[in-house]
């Protein structure tokens, strides 16, 4: 009813022995449970149905059975069809025809699937036992891109993220393990799975609004706009990259002392970097849980009873807490800013991008437009800096040099 979709499936008797129980996907919460503040069709049977068809319809019926919506932001072969989502073959009207490679949900399966889910939900067998825990892709929400915050990823994004992992996280590297090819048909796959999920929520949203009994609700034409809404963002990111107008600053030690001085707030600016970092960047700022309660909770027992250790804190410290979660839910700390690790990558243009877009879902603000470019190019200096340099936060250093800072001010002028 969607138009002609591809369907994907794999042949019968090839490699299905892998799979020991069926396979489904798992439906976000809202399908089904009553959300506080939140959309949801706990109270609407037949919209929920409704919504139910029209995920198999357009994603195919469960994860063996791979439907591409038309138009999907993925990518394709010479010949149009997108090939790398599942298995060995595509069945096109020819017939079944054989792909050269395991294909995106294979790879997936092997490499991926034991931490971010089968749904890609974030929630596979090993992920009680890493912090961070694995992204949950269904909302289409990404940390690390080139693009502004809350922005989609582009596919060098994903593909940034998926080649090089994400440092000081359980997040490994594929470069070694994956063809450049293999990376392809992950990354579309994983945007597969955002894809899916997206629309899921969007038809929770709508059908949210929606009379039960109204036999219009999410007809072709809604979802067929819900669709285009979804896909336009994954379309839109590459002409929303940020790319600085100005070359990095040499990182002399001036520019490194100006972007000491953005960062401790001491400008007209007045940035809070400071707050959430902690005054020598040791990523113990005010604004968060000190870490002694950080690390109580999130580390000292059972994983899955956090919610106990969170209950036990006194009410302002349990108050923060919840202010202090990131998007997805989880715990969250700002990074220690004095040791050379960073999940995003080391580049300077990376740290540009985490400076100037912010993070997205990690309560990372943006700082352009409030600063200007050459001053994010001090902090990254000075970010670069700091690791090295530790007294560069060293109490008496950091009062003690008004002059040096005054100096290059007017150098800078
Ligand atoms: C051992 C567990 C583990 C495995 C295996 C794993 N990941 Fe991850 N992945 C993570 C964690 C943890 C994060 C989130 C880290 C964070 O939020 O700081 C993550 C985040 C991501 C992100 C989001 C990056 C961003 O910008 O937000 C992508 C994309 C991703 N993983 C893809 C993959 C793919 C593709 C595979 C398989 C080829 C894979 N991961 C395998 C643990 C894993
Ligand atoms: C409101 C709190 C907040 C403010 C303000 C803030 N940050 Fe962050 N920052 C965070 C959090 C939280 C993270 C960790 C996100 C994560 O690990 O997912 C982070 C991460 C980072 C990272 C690590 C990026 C990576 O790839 O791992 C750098 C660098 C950084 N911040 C620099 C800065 C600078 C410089 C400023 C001021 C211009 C600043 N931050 C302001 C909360 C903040």
């Amino acid at each position: 009813m969607f138009g002609p979709w591809i369907v994907l499936a794999l042949a019968a008797g090839c490699s299905d022995a892998d799979f020991a129980a069926p396979l489904a996907y798992e439906e976000q919460p809202g399908m089904t449970r009553e959300l506080e503040g939140k959309s949801h069709l706990a109270d609407k049977p037949r919209i929920r149905e409704r919504a139910r068809a029209v995920m198999a319809e357009l994603y195919g019926p469960n994860p063996k059975e791979i439907h591409v919506p038309e138009g999907a932001p993925l990518s394709a072969d010479e010949s149009g069809v997108v090939g790398g989502l599942l298995g060995n073959f595509v069945r096109t009207a020819e017939g079944p025809r054989k792909l050269p490679h395991a294909g995106g949900f294979a790879l997936y399966r092997r490499h991926c699937l034991h931490c971010h889910g089968l749904s890609g939900a974030g929630n596979g067998p090993t992920a009680p036992f890493v912090f961070p825990p694995p992204r949950d892709f269904r909302r289409g929400l990404f940390k690390f891109t080139s693009t502004p915050t809350g922005a989609r990823p582009t596919r060098d994004d994903l593909r940034r993220s998926i080649n090089d992992g994400l440092e000081g996280t359980s997040m490994p590297a594929f470069k070694a393990l994956l063809t450049e090819e293999e990376v392809e048909q992950v990354v579309d796959y994983v945007t597969f799975l955002s894809l899916r999920g997206e629309t899921e929520l969007a038809m929770i949203e709508e059908g949210f609004l929606g009379e039960d009994e109204d036999p219009d609700a999410l007809e072709d034409d809604i979802v067929q706009d819900l669709l285009s809404v979804v896909f336009g963002k994954w379309e839109d990111a590459e002409d929303r990259v940020v790319d600085p107008p100005t070359p990095r600053t040499p990182p002399s030690p001036e520019s490194v002392l100006r972007g000491r001085e953005l960062f401790l707030g001491r400008t007209k600016e007045k940035l809070e970097c400071a707050g959430c970092h902690g005054p020598k960047g040791r990523g113990d700022g005010q604004s968060f849980v000190p870490p002694d309660v950080f690390n109580r909770v999130v580390f000292r027992g059972d994983p899955s009873k956090m919610d106990e250790r969170v209950a036990l804190l006194d009410e302002p410290t349990r108050e923060l807490w919840k202010q202090k979660l990131d998007e997805w839910g989880n715990p969250l700390r700002p990074a220690n800013l004095t040791v050379p690790v960073y999940k995003g990558g080391r580049r300077p243009i990376d740290l540009y991008w985490r400076i100037a877009k912010g993070i997205t879902g990690a309560q990372m603000p943006a700082h352009y437009p409030g600063i200007d470019h050459d001053q994010i190019w001090d902090l990254v200096n000075f970010v670069l800096a700091l690791p090295y340099q530790p007294d560069l936060l060293d109490g008496p250093g950091v009062a003690a040099e008004p002059e040096a800072v005054a100096e290059a001010e007017a150098a800078r002028r």
